[in-house]
């Protein structure tokens, strides 16, 4: 409390007893409310005429104090607690520099409502096709296309539902066996599935529009079928049998909407890895995308206090028309947004991206399991240098791919980078155009870089430079929205506003 009082000292000298309009910064994350009432605001200024505008901000400004809200301090109490000494009339929480950065690479990179709505389409599309065999099915997209991390570019993961055809034409309940009542007799499910995807693979191959490139790789522990819509620009996989991968692209989507720190920390990760080369699109012994979300979402649940639940907590409050079964796998976890109570944890994105680097720079990887379900390390059961337990099917490890070296790669860079995000001079802008700063020093920095490969540093490049570009043009915005309003003390957390 010791740093309210000097804040309180600030306002009552502004304005000797009272002030109507509290501007706070830093240290408490911007709220929904806040966000939304600034470009309101903005947008009722653009029909003033430029005189009466200039005399409207300086009269705010007048009115106007800047508070810093220390770390780990509640927004309402530290509202209310400034309330003892006058009315409260306006107030917004602004973001760190770094916060900004995070959100405004989600905001450039996340999917499109068109993109979405155009992966829809592709499903549409597909189904046309297999449709001819199975008159009743259903293809549905699955993964980063839905599960609210899609970036612009990624696969579009599709599941052909066969579930209910069997049910449809037979009058019997469907069951785990009703893809065997439309074939042949056959010694497995893994076995009709694969013919199944065998046949369409070859429609798609031979009738589907734009469709080019068709490859069936039958073999996979989920078999699929992977071509090129041509006309969308997508890399497509299709899988049939896999309503379980629903079910984790479900999950995922209610953690990305259950706390607004969530998607902007995992889009970030995912660039940073993307860009040090620690994911890829090549298939191989690299970290997933998918692993490191799950990685991601582990670290928030061990944030003290968490800042999601576990699955088993979701699981407990879960209601009779959640029960879900799939393949013998216990799948259940309430849908219910409301029902869950939110994280009182205030933690800034600038801090959490500091401290993930930081866990799992000293993660025990060597005997921890990562967990979503249970929020805790668990042991490994056995000994892939990476264990991150599939939250359905427990018993899979679903970085079973990652070798010792991909994981080394990755501690060393997370340790370098958290290294870096201590440094000061990285933190917020240099008032030289030439250094990048927080996120972009993180994505562009060649110290980090030292361990990638030369030859797969080159190949991103592109990737990097629009990133620079865009981070640049943020740096430029705040650098110059620092030189008009903000009375600049350690880069983050002074400023008068209008
Ligand atoms: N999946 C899984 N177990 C794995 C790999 C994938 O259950 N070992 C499921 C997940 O639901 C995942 C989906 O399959 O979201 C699609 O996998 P993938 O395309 O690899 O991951 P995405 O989450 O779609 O991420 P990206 O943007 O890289 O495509
Ligand atoms: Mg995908």
């Amino acid at each position: 409390m010791a740093a309210s009082m000097r804040v309180v000292g600030l306002s009552l000298s502004r304005s000797s007893n009272s002030f109507k309009t509290v501007y706070v910064s830093q240290r408490c994350y911007l709220s929904a409310e806040a966000a939304t009432k600034v470009p309101h605001e903005n947008t009722a200024r653009q029909m003033q005429t430029f005189a009466s505008l200039q005399t409207e901000r300086q009269e705010e400004a007048s009115r106007t104090v800047l508070i810093n809200c220390p770390k780990g301090v509640n927004e309402k109490k530290f509202i209310k607690y400034l309330s003892r000494y006058g009315t409260v009339k306006k107030y917004f929480f602004y973001e760190t520099y770094i916060d900004q950065q995070l959100n405004t690479l989600t905001e450039e990179y996340q999917l499109t409502e068109e993109n979405i709505r155009l992966r829809f389409l592709v499903c549409s599309l597909v189904k046309d096709i297999t449709s001819a065999y199975f008159p009743e099915c259903s293809v549905k997209p699955f993964g980063s296309s839905v599960n609210s991390f899609g970036k612009l570019g990624c696969d579009l993961d599709m599941f052909l539902d066969l579930d209910g055809i069997s049910g449809k034409n037979t009058g019997k309940a469907s069951s785990p066996f009703a893809i065997e009542f439309q074939m042949k007799r056959v010694p497995s499910q893994r076995i009709a599935t694969q013919n199944i995807l065998s046949v369409i693979g070859e429609c798609i191959e031979q009738f589907g529009p734009g469709c080019v490139g068709v490859q069936k790789i039958l073999n996979a522990r989920c078999p699929l079928v992977r071509f090129s819509h041509q006309p969308s620009g997508f890399q497509c996989d299709l899988t049939a049998n896999n309503r379980i991968a629903i079910k984790t692209s479900e999950l995922l989507y209610i953690y990305g909407n259950l706390d607004p720190r969530v998607r902007p920390l995992v889009f970030s990760i995912r660039c940073w890895a993307h860009i040090h080369g620690i994911t890829s699109r090549i298939p191989g012994a690299w970290i997933t995308n998918f692993s490191l979300t799950m990685m991601v979402l582990f670290f928030l649940q061990k944030r003290n206090p968490p800042i999601i639940p576990t699955l088993d907590q979701m699981k407990n409050i879960a209601g009779a028309e959640d029960k879900c079964t799939i393949e013998g796998h216990d799948c259940t976890f309430s849908s219910d947004l409301s029902k869950m109570k939110l994280a009182q944890n205030t933690e800034m994105l600038d801090n959490l991206l500091l401290e993930f680097f930081t866990f799992y720079g000293n993660f025990a990887f060597s005997k921890a399991s990562i967990n979503i379900r249970k929020g805790k390390e668990q042991n490994k059961p056995e000994s892939s240098p990476l264990h991150i337990q599939n939250p359905f099917e427990q018993e899979l490890n679903i970085s079973k791919n990652v070798n010792q070296s991909q994981l080394e790669r990755f501690v060393n860079l997370a340790r370098d980078s958290a290294w870096m995000l201590q440094q000061d001079t990285v933190c917020s802008p240099s008032r030289s155009e030439s250094h990048p700063w927080g996120l972009a020093a993180l994505l562009l920095s060649s110290a980090l870089q030292s361990g990638s490969k030369g030859k797969r540093r080159k190949q991103r490049e592109p990737a990097s430079e629009r990133i620079k570009f865009l981070l640049e043009s943020l740096k430029t915005k705040q650098t110059n929205k620092s030189d008009l309003n903000l009375s600049h003390s350690n880069g983050k957390n002074s400023a008068t506003e209008s």
